[in-house]
């Protein structure tokens, strides 16, 4: 199939933004709004098998969110934990194949232990490839591959000269995953926010108005739908 025939997206990445603002405008604390859309993450999910979507990857908390309120910071992160307990039975059983990118080093040990168990527990799930961004940044990722490039060139194991894109991008944190077709950012803003910047370079976005809390199936169906009405090029001319 060529590439610039019309396909469903095979893998949509999300930034799910606007939870605090939909806890504002009900007059309750930020959190109120994180627990709303953590239940759209469920939804969301389960409607990937139905519309074609295999690589789900979603925006949970980046490198730049530590710098939010402890109470925020640690809201979230215990959001995060009970959410992974929670739902790991659904998600196993759903057939759905959990992954997390992004730094562990900074997270807590307990959180980290809940994310290594989902990830094992799921590990021979194929139906839909669910990717947590969790401590997550784009630059951070590209810098800690570098890293593990130039440790390899130290060692004597790789050769400069034969470094290309690809060398890079088989070291960084999404390295079994293809690139994103689409990329959907909710609540109105139109940045990019350090997301999959690597993997992100021909991709498609589309940035719409409704806020995370309020982003239902029919809304993500009604966004693939508009995807699959545009043509791709790569860079190539119309065929
Ligand atoms: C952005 O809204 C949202 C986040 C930083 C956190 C995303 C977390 C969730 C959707 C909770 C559940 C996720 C999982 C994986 C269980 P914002 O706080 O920036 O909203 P604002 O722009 O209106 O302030």
């Amino acid at each position: 199939m060529g590439k610039s025939e019309k396909t469903t997206p095979e893998h949509v990445a999300i930034i799910m933004d606007g939870n605090g603002r939909w806890a504002q405008a009900r007059g309750k604390p930020r959190l109120f709004g994180h627990h709303a859309g953590a239940l759209r993450v469920r939804e969301i999910v389960e409607a990937c098998p139905d519309l074609g979507v295999k690589y789900l990857t979603i925006f949970a908390f980046s490198t730049e969110n530590w710098k939010r309120t402890q109470t925020e910071v640690s809201g979230l992160m215990k959001l995060f934990k009970r959410y992974l307990m929670s739902e790991t039975k659904q998600l196993v059983e759903a057939g759905v194949r959990v992954r997390f990118i992004g730094d562990r080093m900074k997270l807590d040990y307990t959180l980290v232990a809940l994310m290594d168990e989902l990830e094992l527990l799921t590990s021979d799930n194929d139906l839909v490839h669910l990717t947590v961004a969790l401590n997550y940044g784009g630059r951070d990722e590209v810098a800690r591959a570098t890293q593990r490039l130039c440790r390899e060139v130290a060692n004597g194991k790789l050769d400069p000269e034969s470094v290309d894109a690809e060398t890079l991008a088989r070291r960084l944190d999404t390295y079994v995953l293809p690139d994103p077709d689409l990329v959907i950012r909710t609540s109105g803003e139109a940045r990019i926010s350090n997301f999959l910047l690597w993997q992100s370079a021909y991709s498609e976005y589309e940035f719409v108005d409704t806020l995370w809390p309020d982003f239902t199936r029919d809304e993500f169906a009604r966004v693939l739908s508009g995807f699959n009405s545009r043509e791709r090029r790569y860079g190539a001319v119309p065929g």
